[in-house]
């Protein structure tokens, strides 16, 4: 694997004849690297014949400065992990290099990055945006590789890719889980076991309400039952529930035949805030 740290030397390589008429898978993170980052580089690995991770922990997209400096950095565990999946390059920018002269990437979130996340992390999907979209043009991929993790994440590049015309296919990946059923997360590391116990909590209601669901439920009610039932454990409290179209992400009043819906929440686990959500179909 070939670790590349600047923009310029990644250029150069990239303007050499290893990349003529080669496929270009690119996952982009923010190293800490687990199995969910993982799934997508091994996806990437199958459809491509080069794959590119980088990692970069993009302050712009922290609103909360402790979690930014908190970051988990295992780079000597990324290399060895990303080694062992055959990436071919592993691009490791400073901040300087990736953020001199480039102010940002203007878009038009069409409210996206005022609701559910973007309500409770103001400034966090500009940032998001900032910086894929910058990595977008340095790394010119072919397919760019996402988790449905980060649910709204991944609508709001979908929407970026389409409104600049890059010419990337977004590829959603499903979550990848713990044993516990806890989605991975970086953040994960920062949970005691007992934490991650009850943090497991989270998905176990997720799967009983979503199983238990029926078209004739009301989603404000539902959503209601959800928050108390995870609020009683010890050490959780939501922050949002909701009900959304997965395509635009507009909320859901009312369910109907045929729909396809993403229930989506965010919890705080005592300090550690953690997302997850959860595919439904009528
Ligand atoms: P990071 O949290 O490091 O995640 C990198 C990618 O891995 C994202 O697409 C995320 O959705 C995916 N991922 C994380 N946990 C996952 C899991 N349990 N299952 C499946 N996929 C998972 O997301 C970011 O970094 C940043 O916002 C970034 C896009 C790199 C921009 O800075």
């Amino acid at each position: 694997m070939e670790i590349i740290n600047t923009v310029k030397d990644f250029e150069s390589y990239r303007n050499s004849f290893i990349f003529n008429n080669k496929s270009i898978g690119f996952i982009p993170t923010m190293g800490a690297l687990h199995k969910g980052h993982i799934s997508l580089v091994k996806r990437s690995v199958d459809e491509n014949d080069i794959t590119i991770v980088s990692v970069f922990v993009n302050k712009r997209q922290f609103n909360d400065q402790s979690d930014y400096i908190n970051y988990p950095v295992t780079t000597e565990r990324d290399i060895e992990l990303l080694e062992a999946e055959n990436c071919d390059i592993l691009f490791i920018p400073s901040d300087e290099d990736i953020y001199n002269n480039y102010e940002g990437h203007k878009m038009d979130f069409m409210g996206l990055d005022k609701i559910y996340e973007g309500e409770f992390r103001p400034g966090h999907f500009q940032g998001v945006v900032d910086i894929v979209y910058r990595l977008f043009e340095i790394i010119r991929p072919d397919r760019a590789y996402f988790g449905e993790k980060d649910f709204q994440q991944l609508a709001i590049i979908k929407l970026m890719t389409k409104q600049s015309g890059l010419n990337i296919d977004i590829v959603p990946c499903p979550i990848v889980r713990e044993n516990s059923g806890l989605a991975m997360s970086s953040r994960n590391e920062r949970l005691s076991d007992d934490l991650r116990i009850k943090a497991a909590k989270i998905y176990q209601i997720l799967k009983k309400y979503s199983s238990a669901l029926t078209i004739n439920d009301s989603p404000g009610d539902i959503i209601k039952s959800i928050a108390n039932e995870i609020n009683k454990e010890d050490y959780l409290e939501t922050e949002y529930i909701i009900f959304c179209d997965p395509e635009t992400l507009r909320p859901i009043e009312k369910f109907e035949k045929n729909m396809n819906i993403r229930l989506c929440l965010a919890v705080w686990c005592k300090k550690v805030r953690l997302i997850d959500n959860i595919s439904l179909h009528f």
